[in-house]
């Protein structure tokens, strides 16, 4: 296998080589789940996620029903089939509630396509033009890891609420946000000795770069191991980590993933905020669970972390987690998983100038997952 180029910490731009995929950002993720309205419902109250828009029968459609909430640039689309024997419905039978599209803004979806295709892509959806009297889209797809799509989704002459099919969704029901900002970064979870087919994918088919940073290395506790690797996309608005399961004691928290969502799919949405205290506290006061973290985590933590802005009396008992890297720090927090299964979950982040993922906190982090591994008993 060729060898990736390295950069350290760097998405490509600075290369001379052309970005033949260039990404505006994250578009939209839809998620399969059982009940679409009740996970709106979830999103709004617990996350604050605002009501955007809706599909389904009033609006012509006959096989599905879909409601899309937004907060800041994060769009969620969430899915549930209306009938038996539908790919919707073998999507959620095998997966339970989970991510099948990751959709990616661009300015020419048939080139994305083609380019990707050219590389190798296998083909979802060829490149289509949906209008409305609002303008029009044109998306295309390919396919990922697992039954993960990525569509990419061209949108600069349409002005409807989000695609064409879609009716504005207005309930009278909508709780305030809580200051969630932009996807900072979506994890993948992937099967033993995928990593490298994975990583390749995304460089060789949607010209993606390792990000290398410092902490860019296995990560095991004394149970559970994983690797755990970065892809960036040119600009650096589109960051994949990628995970795969690594041998330990007892089972890896990956291996446990791919057991329960049935092969490999997205394990993490991390959304950003300006502000981690408020966000959280809001999301705390809302029902969101979070992973508790050992208290003694706080106790050596200034002498881990440095000096930040943030008391410890206020992080503590909110359970946010702090690391450090060479060019600054973040804070983090990871919730419970969202869905029955233990697969997806969320992470919220704030970043101070640290531009890595948080390996500080992996440890820790993981040895808080296995305390609630061993509760289920898949330990
Ligand atoms: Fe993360």
């Amino acid at each position: 296998m060729e060898t990736l180029e390295l950069v350290e910490n760097q998405p490509i731009s600075s290369t001379n080589q052309e970005d033949f995929l260039p990404l505006n950002g994250t578009d939209y993720l839809e998620l399969y789940v059982g009940n679409a309205r009740q996970s709106a419902h979830y999103f709004q109250t617990a996350f604050g996620f605002q009501p955007v828009a809706h599909a389904g029968l009033a609006t012509g459609l006959r096989d599905r029903e879909s409601y899309v909430v937004q907060q800041g640039k994060i769009r969620l689309v969430l899915t549930s089939p209306l009938h038996a024997d539908s790919d919707i419905g073998r999507h959620i039978d095998q997966h339970g509630d989970g991510v099948r599209v990751v959709a990616l803004w661009v300015d020419d979806a048939t080139r994305a396509f083609n380019e990707t295709i050219r590389r190798g892509a296998k083909p979802y959806m060829q490149p289509t033009r949906e209008q409305d009297d609002r303008g029009y889209v044109v998306r295309s797809g390919i396919h990922t890891y697992g039954d993960t799509i990525h569509v990419f989704v061209e949108r600069n002459d349409y002005k409807g609420v989000f695609l064409p099919g879609y009716e504005l969704w207005q309930p009278d029901y909508h709780p305030s946000d809580v200051g969630l900002k932009y996807v900072d970064h979506m994890v993948g979870n992937v099967g033993w000795h995928e990593m490298n087919v994975w990583m390749k994918f995304y460089h060789d088919v949607m010209g993606f770069q390792q990000l290398v940073s410092f902490d860019d290395k296995d990560i095991s506790t004394e149970y559970t191991a994983l690797m755990s690797k970065v892809m960036s996309n040119g600009n650096g608005r589109v960051k994949f980590p990628i995970n795969e399961p690594a041998e330990g004691k007892k089972k890896s928290q990956i291996e446990e993933y791919l057991d329960f969502y049935g092969g490999p799919g997205v394990q993490h949405i991390a959304v950003a905020t300006d502000n981690i205290v408020e966000t959280v506290l809001a999301l705390r006061q809302r029902g969101v669970e979070f992973l508790s973290v050992p208290d003694t985590y706080y106790d050596d933590l200034s002498e881990r972390v440095g000096a930040i802005d943030e008391a410890m009396d206020t992080l503590r008992p909110l359970g946010i987690l702090v690391d450090r890297d060479d060019e600054g720090y973040l804070l983090q927090i990871f919730t419970k998983p969202i869905c029955p299964r233990p697969t997806l979950f969320f992470e919220i982040i704030q970043r101070k100038g640290a531009r890595s993922f948080g390996k500080g906190n992996f440890k820790a982090l993981f040895e808080a997952i296995e305390r609630e591994q061993a509760l289920r008993g898949t330990l």
